[in-house]
């Protein structure tokens, strides 16, 4: 294990601008989707996180040339080189969102080897729902131990028009189907329960750049028709709203105020509702552009209960479970969307938060004050739970699991030392 952590001192009244980073969940899909293009093409507001320099080695061991400004968050991809459809274990187990990859490699060779990517903390994270939807889609997948070949009868396939019904609105299955899709030319699919997170739109939106049909049809239907040589193309990603509710409860937590003047308020309501009804006073800018945040002091327990998009994000379940330790009265927090993505009780339990969980739930008792204790994350948003809980804290608090938080976030650290927080990556 590194011997990094992350060092917080307690740091109350946060105050400040902070500048958001591209998403981390859009640009990931996004990425894999170049390879369905044969060209140069450039993305901008592209966050250095550890798993976008992951996405990066995976493109550039499939074939692919890549460039990536980290200063100016420019990544130029040429994908005219890609020359392979396999994809390595050890590229594979280093992120799971690697399986995303599968729909375009199919799209562009017809076939790919891949390992099944591993399950983490929060979950199994099993892709049944990818497999199931590509072999309704003509494609063959023989899985022996870890590994999976899959390959595409294309012109079946493309002959065909596919109904894609998901059994819950997968973010990763619903992308990987429309990678296919998109590299169909004469087909038409449609996806029925899709996933219609922010990001997921943000990627739909670069597949219609590369000239693809795509369609969004109520209640919850994405309508795709490929075309043939799809585009290369430029596209600047959407702000990260998981890091903007990260940063907004860094505030709430410590009593500050805050503004991020290029949130996309409209991808965070029903996170801001709860903000609001725990008292908080926020202010939204011009056609849902920018966030104001001011604490309000004494704030009230609010509960809540995750789900897919436009629910509560479960990225910010951990995070808002901290300020609600710190708030008045009770609370419920209810996880539907993971079966285990309650590890960062444990450690909040530690710094001194009164907490319960009974099932899927997590029963909350506002407790004053939070002690600084060395605590461990267990993945990317539990490290922002900790971190928080360290900026509320009396004392200071070492987090260890520094991976994690780097797999997430562009230096969220730095944001945060801006804005009055005493925290930095030590070892
Ligand atoms: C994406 O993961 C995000 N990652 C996750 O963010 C996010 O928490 C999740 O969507 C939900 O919003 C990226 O976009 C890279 P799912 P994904 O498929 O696509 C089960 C973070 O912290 N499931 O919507 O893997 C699954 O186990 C990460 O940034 C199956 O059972 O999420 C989970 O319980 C964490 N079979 C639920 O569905 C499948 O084939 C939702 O998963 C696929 C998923």
């Amino acid at each position: 294990m590194s011997k990094e952590y992350i060092f917080v001192k307690q740091s109350l009244n946060l105050n400040g601008i902070a500048n958001l980073s591209g998403a981390k969940n859009a640009v990931l899909p996004i990425m894999a989707a170049l390879i369905l293009t044969n060209g140069k093409s450039e993305l901008e507001n592209v966050p250095e996180s550890a798993d976008v320099i992951q996405m990066i080695n995976l493109l550039q061991d499939l074939g692919a040339k890549v460039l990536f400004d980290s200063e100016k968050k420019i990544l130029n991809v040429d994908t005219s080189t890609i020359n392979s459809f396999e994809l390595k274990p050890e590229v594979m187990n280093k992120m799971r969102a690697s399986i995303l990859v599968m729909g375009s490699l199919l799209a562009r060779f017809g076939q790919v080897k891949a390992a099944l990517p591993g399950g983490c903390s929060i979950g199994k994270r099993p892709v049944d729902f990818h497999l199931q939807s590509f072999k309704k889609m003509r494609v063959e997948i023989q899985e022996t131990g870890h590994f999976l070949i899959a390959s595409l009868n294309f012109d079946l396939a493309n002959k065909l028009d596919h109904k894609i019904v998901l059994e819950y609105p997968s973010v990763g299955a619903t992308e990987n189907v429309a990678m296919l899709a998109a590299g169909l030319p004469d087909s038409q699919t449609i996806i029925v329960n899709a996933a219609l997170e922010p990001e997921v739109l943000d990627f739909l939106d670069v597949l219609r750049k590369m000239g693809a049909q795509v369609d969004i049809l109520p209640p919850a239907t994405i309508r795709i028709r490929g075309i043939k040589n799809l585009k290369p193309l430029k596209h600047k990603v959407i702000p990260d709203r998981l890091e903007a509710g990260s940063i907004l409860l860094a505030a709430a937590i410590t009593g500050g105020q805050v503004e991020l003047p290029d949130a996309r308020a409209d991808h965070m309501d029903l996170f801001l509702e709860k903000l609001k009804e725990m008292g908080h006073e926020i202010i939204i800018g011009e056609n849902d552009i920018g966030i104001s945040f001011k604490a309000v002091q004494n704030p009230r327990a609010v509960s809540f209960k995750t789900g897919p998009y436009p629910g509560f994000p479960t990225d910010l379940q951990a995070p808002m479970m901290a300020v609600q330790c710190l708030a008045e009265g009770e609370s419920l927090i209810e996880e539907t969307v993971f079966e285990n993505r309650f590890l960062h009780v444990k450690e909040l339990q530690k710094m001194g938060a009164d907490l319960q969980v009974i099932g899927s739930k997590v029963s909350v008792t506002g407790v004053k004050e939070f002690i600084g204790s060395n605590v461990l994350a267990s993945d990317i948003r539990a490290c922002a739970a900790l971190a928080l809980a360290g900026l509320a804290a009396k004392g200071s608090t070492e987090i260890r699991g520094v991976f994690h938080w780097r797999r997430g976030y562009d230096k969220l650290e730095d944001k945060l030392a801006l804005l009055g927080g005493k925290i930095k990556i030590t070892s």
